[in-house]
């Protein structure tokens, strides 16, 4: 008997990915190409993205979401050349080293705040304002826990925070014009980013691991079970949320006042 496809309510679609040549957004890359939506892995480090779109049968551009000059440009780009986008994952971001305000130089904060949230909103304009023209479309941003609880990390923290906010705001504006946008806010998610951190000493991995409901980090693929979900048409009547997807790092981090999570049963 043949084997029919589970239908995901994303095949035949085109999708660009931000960020898609590494962790997360690679993750997302992987599982809308095996779901059946054709990729465009979209990242500053072109090299990197070429190597993923080889490998799932889509297609690699260079992008850098800073650079608001040339964006909508190469989103033109993208079009002409793969087809409509229906589906935008913005994932392409940069992490912080905690420190404290006296020793934080504005440059390192400046940055941090461009990518994170200024080029998060450079990028959603550019591909929500080509998608409400078609009249159809699903954004999914990439905000973090760190965006809702406090953190010793003054850029990055409140420009996930902006990131959220930013969510609504362009579901409630895009919404009669069929595009709508959610965000999926990762807990602490085993990829090079966080690799990274943890390599020099920035992370500790046993507590990332212990402050979490589940006892555990999450994996990249994972997040990108929850933005297919948000990209598909089974998502058609979700806009304007924000999805953590932590192992229940936001459930547990006020137990601690109370003594700690109770050991397992
Ligand atoms: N890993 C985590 O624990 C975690 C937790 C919460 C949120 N996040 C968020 O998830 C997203 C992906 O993080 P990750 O852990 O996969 O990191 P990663 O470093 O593995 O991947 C980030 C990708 O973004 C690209 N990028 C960086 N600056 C860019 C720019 N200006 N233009 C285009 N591409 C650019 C990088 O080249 C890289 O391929 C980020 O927005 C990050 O803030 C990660």
């Amino acid at each position: 008997m043949t084997q029919v496809p589970a239908p995901y309510g994303v095949e035949g679609k085109v999708a660009i990915v931000t960020g898609g040549a590494s962790g997360i957004g690679e993750c997302c890359s992987r599982l809308l190409a095996e779901r059946g939506a054709t990729v465009v892995v979209a990242d500053i480090n072109l090299p990197r993205a070429e190597a993923v779109a080889k490998s799932i049968g889509g297609h690699a551009v260079r992008l850098d979401i800073v650079d608001d000059q040339h964006i909508a440009e190469e989103i033109a780009d993208v079009e002409d050349s793969v087809g409509p986008l229906e589906i935008a994952v913005l994932s392409a971001g940069v992490a912080q080293t905690p420190t404290r305000t006296e020793d934080y130089l504005m440059s390192d904060w400046d940055r941090i705040v461009d990518i994170d949230f200024r080029g998060a909103y450079v990028s959603a304009a550019a591909i929500g304002n080509r998608m409400t023209g078609r009249g159809r479309g699903s954004l999914v941003l990439i905000g973090s826990t760190s965006g809702i609880r406090p953190v010793p990390l003054h850029a990055y923290g409140p420009a996930k925070a902006a990131v959220i906010a930013m969510t609504s705001n362009l579901a409630a504006e895009w919404g009669r014009s069929g595009v709508r946008v959610n965000c999926v806010s990762p807990g602490y998610t085993l990829t090079p980013m966080l690799q990274g951190m943890i390599d020099r000493g920035e992370r500790d991995p046993h507590i990332l691991e212990n402050d979490s409901a589940l006892g555990r980090l999450v994996l990249g693929e994972e997040i990108a079970q929850a933005v297919a979900f948000l990209s598909s048409s089974e998502a058609d009547a979700i806009t304007g949320i924000n999805l953590p997807v932590d192992a229940g790092w936001l459930a547990t981090t006020s137990w601690h006042t109370y003594g700690g999570l109770p050991a397992a049963r």
